[in-house]
């Protein structure tokens, strides 16, 4: 019933994300723990290329380590 934009999320991945907007079920889909993980989320989706595995033990941490540390593809 809503005819407004729709942004969706929570575990989605290049494949499923792409899916639900085919699909018609979401305009947008956000990437919360894939891109905290994949500074180059977008690159990788496009190449099909591995993701970087989170660390769940530095999320909701003060300081740098586990937001800004994680490798971009070589
Ligand atoms: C470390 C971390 C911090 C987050 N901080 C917020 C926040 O401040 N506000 C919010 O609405 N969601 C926050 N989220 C939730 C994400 O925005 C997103 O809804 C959630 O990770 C599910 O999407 P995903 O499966 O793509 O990760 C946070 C998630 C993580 C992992």
């Amino acid at each position: 019933m809503y005819k407004g934009t729709l942004i969706i999320n929570k575990g989605f991945t290049g494949e499923t994300g792409n899916k639900v907007i085919a699909d018609g079920d979401a305009d947008l889909v956000a990437f919360g723990v894939p891109f905290l993980a994949n500074p180059d989320l977008v690159e990788r989706i496009r190449k099909h290329a591995a993701l970087n595995a989170p660390d769940m033990a530095t999320f909701y941490t003060p300081g740098p380590k586990g937001y800004v540390d994680y490798p971009t593809l070589a």
